[in-house]
């Protein structure tokens, strides 16, 4: 499979948000991953909406809204009415809520026509959202614990990717898109994409780099 790159913009500049959006297209990236707190769910705030529809003019890559907030059915509306290209809610956040929740959601979100996904953190198990696999266009494995950038890729992720990827085959999805978010570098992508992760976040090994093209074109070699 393509591994594609979706540099998140939490570690972004945010006074020039515009030039490093076109900047990321331009150095080969992917998908611009945006990741949306709450202060609830997740101890930050980083932001809403706007911020997707304020980038949404500036680049044809696909925006991957992360939400990281309490109670997402609530502002599906205002994702996909920004401009989200794929938006991704929470296992934990939905679960806390009803049991049909995450599916209601998901569900939502497609009936803006927009794509939709799962996320589960490091210490949830995947087989937990295996229920809704056939509804997802992707599956989020957090690698590290929301909230921060710059944290380190927890090993144990690795058997998850592989039963996540395994599984999508096994019920006729082999190229679904599976995403890994927190700790990848340089050094663990590889090693990630041969798991069967095919969308790795990064933000930190972009940001802290001086020449984007190059780790990009790194992390998908
Ligand atoms: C963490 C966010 C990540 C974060 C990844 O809660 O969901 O997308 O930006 O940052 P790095 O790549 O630095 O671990
Ligand atoms: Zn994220």
């Amino acid at each position: 499979m393509i591994t594609k790159i979706a540099p998140s913009i939490l570690s972004a500049d945010f006074s020039v948000m515009g030039e490093t959006i076109k900047k990321l297209e331009a150095c080969g990236a992917d998908l611009i991953h945006c990741d949306v707190m709450d202060g609830s769910f997740v101890e930050p705030i980083t932001f809403g909406g706007q911020m997707i529809k304020n980038i949404r003019p500036l680049t044809k890559l696909p925006l991957d809204a992360h939400l990281m907030i309490e109670h997402p059915k609530t502002q599906i509306k205002f994702f996909a009415e920004a401009g989200a290209d794929i938006i991704t809610v929470h296992y934990k956040a939905c679960k806390k809520i009803s049991d049909t929740y995450l599916e209601e959601t998901l569900r939502l979100i497609k009936s803006y026509g927009v794509k939709c996904g799962a996320v589960v953190n490091p210490d949830v198990p995947v087989e937990n959202i295996f229920p809704v696999f056939p509804l997802c266009d992707m599956v989020l494995l957090m690698s590290v614990y929301p909230g921060y950038g710059g944290q380190k890729f927890i090993p144990e992720v690795m058997e998850k990717i592989k039963k996540a990827r395994q599984y999508a085959t096994s019920i006729g999805c082999p190229d679904l898109d599976i995403e890994i978010d927190g700790g990848v570098t340089v050094q663990n992508a590889k090693d990630i994409r041969d798991a069967g992760a095919n969308v790795l976040v990064a933000g930190s090994t972009v940001f802290n780099s001086q020449d984007w093209t190059d780790v990009i074109s790194k992390l998908k070699k």
